[in-house]
């Protein structure tokens, strides 16, 4: 048995419909989600800072929360990083976001699939490897949208239907030129648009995201070996909406804490009570 929480990481709101699924599952667990507002966007940087940025970062994660299992709930990162932090944090288990490429292969009638990320992650050969490995014999056009990201972070939550609508057509309209009948959302900031994306591409494309998969693969971390890493509690306590950087916290960040019902605070207030106060956050 093992109460401490499940930590899920974005560079932004990204990760929350992740974090979400998984709760809907599994309330038993306690979660604790970090925005890494302070290096938003992971996109446009170098694998090489985005790593370092983000040991950096998991160092004072551990510190202060020590969790069971970290979810990275973004792409980029996933792509960019996970290995390094694996060799980094060897007694941490660790489960990545990558597209999910391998069912929109599979499944491509026209053996043209599509995927939608950030420059970063359409970028990386791991993306376009995946798809060779499961089906060499499918053509795979990736597009990058670091617009849809910022659209997402910061015009999501004002926007009504027609605005969100209108965001995502463009980029179906490139994917069904491309001849494209399978769609992957290669980043978790486009599960906010999911049914706008839906909407765009029927009735002749599909859409395929990993949530659900990501959600599994959590959930065997926890019951791999002989001791589960389950918790014994009857319902998650002092969940947690963790948001890095020192400036004061933008308003929309108390609407999204309310949003998905988790307790917000500040990284650095954290890590500023826990040095008051040790033993306060970590379990
Ligand atoms: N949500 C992230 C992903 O899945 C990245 C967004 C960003 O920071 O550029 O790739």
């Amino acid at each position: 048995m093992n109460n401490q929480p499940v930590l899920f990481l974005d560079s932004g709101i990204g990760g929350l419909p992740y974090c979400r699924h998984f709760y809907m599952h599994n309330p038993a667990e306690t979660l604790v989600y970090v925005a890494d507002r302070a290096s938003f966007p992971y996109g446009p940087r170098e694998q090489g800072e985005l790593t370092g940025l983000l040991i950096t970062l998991m160092k004072r994660l551990v510190r202060i929360f020590n969790p069971k299992v970290v979810v990275l709930a973004c792409n980029t990162a996933t792509v960019s990083a996970l290995a390094a932090l694996r060799k980094a944090f060897p007694g941490l288990p660790m489960v990545g976001t990558v597209p999910a490429i391998k069912p929109a292969v599979l499944e491509s009638r026209q053996q043209r699939a599509g995927v939608l990320g950030t420059e970063r992650t359409i970028n990386d050969p791991y993306t376009m490897n995946l798809a060779a490995r499961y089906r060499p014999d499918c053509t795979v056009t990736g597009i990058a949208a670091p617009d849809l990201v910022e659209f997402v972070e910061h015009r999501y939550a004002l926007a009504d239907e027609v605005e969100r609508r209108r965001v995502v057509v463009p980029y179906i309209e490139g994917f069904r030129a491309a001849g494209v009948d399978t769609v992957v959302l290669g980043c978790t900031h486009f599960l906010f648009l999911l049914k706008e994306f839906q909407w765009a591409a029927a009735p002749d494309i599909g859409i395929y995201d990993s949530i659900a998969g990501v959600s599994h693969r959590v959930e065997a971390l926890l019951d791999r070996g002989e001791q589960t890493l389950r918790t014994n509690r009857r319902c998650g306590e002092a969940h947690l909406l963790v948001v890095t950087g020192a400036s004061p916290l933008e308003l929309s960040w108390q609407s999204w804490a309310d949003a998905f019902d988790l307790p917000l605070r500040r990284l650095e207030d954290l890590e500023h009570d826990a040095e008051v106060l040790p033993g306060r956050i970590h379990q």
